[in-house]
């Protein structure tokens, strides 16, 4: 019976070595945990407000894709742009009817036909391929603001990156 307790007292004394080793061997410090790079203890410093584009539309200039068929940014200022049920502010100027300002393009006004493959099994529901959409725009694109976003100028990226 003695025996066994200092067995017991041993065990767990080794144990308490390799946890103390271990922590000690994974302890991070404070300065490299986030992206902050500064004491954890000290107040952040708040970034700077983003500042948008001022451009109002037609004076602004298009920006470069991030990659091809990437959504393009917006370039101009969308301040006071309605974007709600009843009416849709970016459509009023895109829809394709106002000489200047670049059209939705065709991908924007097509609704996707879905199929269920019988042959299949399991079912597979397919893209058995595409038709107009009822209100002339797809639902799924009304938000315009899903995919397009205006692009802050004042700020920089927090780590390297190609966009
Ligand atoms: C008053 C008209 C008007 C309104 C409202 C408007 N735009 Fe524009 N938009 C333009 C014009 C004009 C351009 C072309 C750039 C320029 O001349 O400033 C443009 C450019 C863009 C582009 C860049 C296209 C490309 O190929 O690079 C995107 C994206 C865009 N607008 C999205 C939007 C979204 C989303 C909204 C609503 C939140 C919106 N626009 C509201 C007129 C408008
Ligand atoms: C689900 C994401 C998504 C939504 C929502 C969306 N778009 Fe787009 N849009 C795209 C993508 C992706 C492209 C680029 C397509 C390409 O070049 O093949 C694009 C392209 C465009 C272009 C550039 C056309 C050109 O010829 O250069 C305009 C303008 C535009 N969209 C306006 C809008 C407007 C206005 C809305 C809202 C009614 C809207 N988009 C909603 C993804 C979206």
């Amino acid at each position: 019976m003695k025996y066994l307790r200092w067995m017991l007292l041993a065990v767990l004394l080794f144990l308490a070595a390799c946890e103390s080793e271990q922590r000690a061997g994974k302890q991070i410090c404070d300065q490299t945990l986030s992206l902050r790079k500064d004491c954890v203890f000290k107040q952040a410093q708040p970034l700077p407000m983003a500042l948008y584009s001022q451009k109002s539309p037609g004076e602004s200039t298009k920006l470069n894709r991030a990659y091809a068929t990437a959504p393009p940014l917006i370039p101009h200022s969308i301040e006071g742009v309605e974007v709600n049920a009843s009416m849709n502010g970016c459509l009023l100027c895109h829809s394709g009817e106002m000489p200047d300002v670049p059209a939705i393009p065709a991908s924007h006004r097509q609704i996707a036909v879905i199929g269920i493959s019988q042959a299949q099994k399991p079912l597979v529901t397919q893209v058995k391929g595409f038709k107009a959409a009822p209100s002339g725009v797809d639902q799924g694109r009304y938000v315009c603001l899903t995919c397009h976003v205006p692009q802050a100028g004042n700020l920089k990226p927090l780590v390297a990156n190609q966009f």
